[in-house]
């Protein structure tokens, strides 16, 4: 399917919203949260550094957006608990959630197989997967809570083929689409809620930046430059999108 990277979001495109974004203090997820919170949506901050997620709450706050949420979590120690717990407090604040974006991601380390880690690979596995996949799990009965709800897995261009020393990260990504593919399945035609994967192309972040050390930053897009495809995929207008996979800014040649 192609971009939306052309797209026009109405100015309260996610007004009265309520829209989790994890991974929201630094990179991608954080122009999302900004970004979202723009459009009138109600962003719930979730994050492993407090500090950087005050800093887009602040953000948010003193561009005159809805007030937003924190929700400290590290994926990589959380338990069913958590997310159970999580669920619950949502749920007495909110009563619903509109949209999740599964944006928390970790690159490990791009290596040959061979030498490939595997405390690392469970790690890359945990906070790229596993932890995403039980977070829906609680979410669920708050997601069919909403009237129109929009359930964003991020995945890469090395999740839709493979490529040599990406290692978990690439595995992590291939499993990110399959989930999506089984519950949009599941999902179809007779719920309000709707899931898609979201591959952001090559953009101007930290990750970025660690995969690809030689390469000059500048010649790449910057996480606001991509968030049409964000806007239209969390927002209405993406309604009865299910189970695509979608890019948010075109190849490069
Ligand atoms: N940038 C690209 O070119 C590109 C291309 C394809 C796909 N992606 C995907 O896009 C998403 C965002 O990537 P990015 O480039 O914005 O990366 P980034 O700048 O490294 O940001 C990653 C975010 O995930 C959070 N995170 C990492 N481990 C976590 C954990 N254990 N628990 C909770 N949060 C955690 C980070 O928190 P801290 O700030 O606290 O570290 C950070 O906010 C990822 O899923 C990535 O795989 C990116």
């Amino acid at each position: 399917m192609s971009c939306k990277i052309d797209y026009q979001p109405a100015p309260n495109l996610l007004e009265n919203r309520i829209v989790l974004v994890t991974g929201a203090g630094d990179g991608i997820g954080r122009a999302a949260a900004l970004s979202y919170a723009q459009h009138g949506a109600t962003v719930i901050l979730l994050g492993r550094t407090i500090a950087k997620l005050e800093r887009v709450y602040d953000e948010i706050e003193a561009a005159g957006g809805p007030q937003p949420a924190i929700f400290p979590l590290n994926f990589e120690g959380a338990t069913l608990k958590d997310f159970h717990d999580m669920a619950e407090t949502l749920d007495k604040e909110f009563g619903r959630l509109d949209g999740v974006l599964h944006n928390a991601g970790l690159l490990g380390r791009i290596t040959p197989f061979e030498q490939y880690n595997p405390e690392l690979w469970q790690q890359v596995m945990q906070v790229n997967i596993n932890g995403p996949i039980w977070m829906t799990q609680a979410l669920l009965p708050l997601l069919q809570a909403s009237d129109d709800a929009s359930v964003i897995f991020t995945s890469s261009s090395v999740g839709r083929k493979g490529r040599a020393y990406w290692g978990a990260y690439s595995v992590s990504k291939f499993a990110t689409e399959g989930f999506v593919e089984v519950l949009a399945d599941e999902l179809d035609n007779q719920s309000t809620v709707r899931v898609n994967s979201l591959n952001p192309g090559a953009t101007r972040t930290q990750m970025r930046r660690t995969a690809f050390p030689g390469e000059d930053p500048f010649t790449l897009r910057t996480p606001e430059d991509i968030m049409p495809t964000y806007l239209w995929l969390m927002g209405p207008d993406s309604a009865g999108t299910n189970g695509q996979k979608l890019d948010a800014q075109p190849p490069r040649v």
